[in-house]
């Protein structure tokens, strides 16, 4: 079957088609086009919700136009559409969803409304490659999902497809929103982890030891804002330069302290649940689990602990938010809803 995907959450516009046959199997991506408004973002060191919402009213249809293109297919030829119904910007999830909807009805076809972090998870049942036929890929239960975006830091069992719990999430930021923020307090662009991550390959970890919260708090909740602060303070103490071309030693060495701080806190937490919940899979999902420092991390310590899960982690471009991860997780856990049914949920948590 097609199923045509639509991700308008936060400030990406997407759209794909992806094929899907059976269950035991992953999905094949036919297109998976992504429109974002980053850049207008990054001049004010954050998205401006209203400014988001107004850019993918403009990029929806275009987008949509090339997924179908892309993929070589027609409207008429989809079988049922995914879309995200939450969480997210209520302005930005209004346009996905009033689009899958007015698509729904007027070539009749079912939605399925997919919550955008099961998508997340979801990005893991992707081949990795259109022309990838392999099923060596296949993903067994029960699996641990970590999902690791700019929202969220959580933690989930997974004992089949749809059967989802909770183990914990964070307390206050999420891991991207903490790259996010401590990049502003260094005056770095918007969005901030793929920024801290190249800079801190210049840098030492250990000159700055940053706290870890939590880290042995016996459970698998999270916290990153004393990180936060504990950054804000060096910053008072250095003088950094962080005018363009002048990056001194000192902002290496902090984007190291940053980025090895936050991933120890994931990778510790992770394994212990891991080995917890004797997990046969581990898998990662959101923007943070495109940074290379966390993937290397989690390998080499699951080897050292001997800890015999499997681990998962989507190509950076199924890490980040996109259409073939909503429409993979419509496939593998969605219900058909009736297009009047279907209404966005800001505040949708798990
Ligand atoms: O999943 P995502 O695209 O959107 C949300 O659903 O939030 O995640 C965006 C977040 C941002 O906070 C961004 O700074 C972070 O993912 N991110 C990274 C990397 N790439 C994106 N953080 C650290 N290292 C990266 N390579
Ligand atoms: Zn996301």
């Amino acid at each position: 079957m097609l199923i045509l995907g639509i991700e308008t959450s936060c400030d990406e516009t997407g759209a794909a088609v992806i094929e899907a046959t059976d269950r035991s199997q992953p999905v094949r991506i036919l297109s998976n086009t992504v429109a974002s408004s980053l850049k207008l973002h990054a001049e004010t060191g954050g998205i401006i919700p209203e400014i988001a919402a107004r850019e993918q009213i403009k990029y929806m249809l275009p987008v949509l136009t090339e997924a179908l293109d892309t993929a070589g297919t027609t409207l008429d030829a989809i079988d049922c559409i995914g879309v995200t119904y939450g969480p997210g910007l209520i302005g930005s999830l209004l346009v996905g969803v009033e689009t899958a909807k007015t698509l729904a009805y007027i070539y009749n076809k079912p939605i399925i409304p997919v919550n955008h972090m099961y998508g997340h998870i979801y990005a893991n049942w992707i081949h990795r490659h259109i022309d990838d036929t392999s099923s060596t890929d296949a993903i067994t239960f029960p699996a641990l999902a970590l999902v690791v975006s700019g929202g969220h830091t959580d933690l989930l069992l997974l004992k089949n497809h749809g059967d989802i719990t909770i183990l914990g999430g964070t307390r206050d930021d999420a891991a991207g929103e903490a790259f996010d923020k401590i990049g502003r307090l260094l005056g770095l662009s918007y969005p901030a982890g793929p920024v801290i991550s190249q800079l801190a390959e210049k840098g030492n970890p250990s000159v700055f030891v940053l706290p870890r919260p939590m880290i042995g708090s016996g459970n698998y909740e999270f916290s990153f804002s004393g990180l936060k602060t504990a950054v804000l303070n060096l910053t008072k103490k250095y003088t950094l330069d962080f005018s363009e071309g002048q990056h001194s030693q000192t902002l290496y060495d902090l984007c190291a302290g940053v980025e090895e701080a936050i991933v120890d806190i994931i990778v510790r937490k992770t394994l212990k649940a891991a080995e917890e919940y004797s997990v046969k899979t581990i898998l990662l999902g959101g923007g943070v689990a495109a940074n290379t420092r966390l993937q290397e991390v989690l390998r080499e310590r699951a080897e050292m602990q001997s800890v015999p899960a499997e681990i998962f982690i989507p190509q950076s471009s199924l890490c980040t938010d996109n259409a073939a991860m909503i429409a993979s997780a419509a496939f593998y856990m969605g219900q058909k809803t009736p297009w009047r049914n279907v209404h966005v949920d800001p505040e949708l948590y798990y």
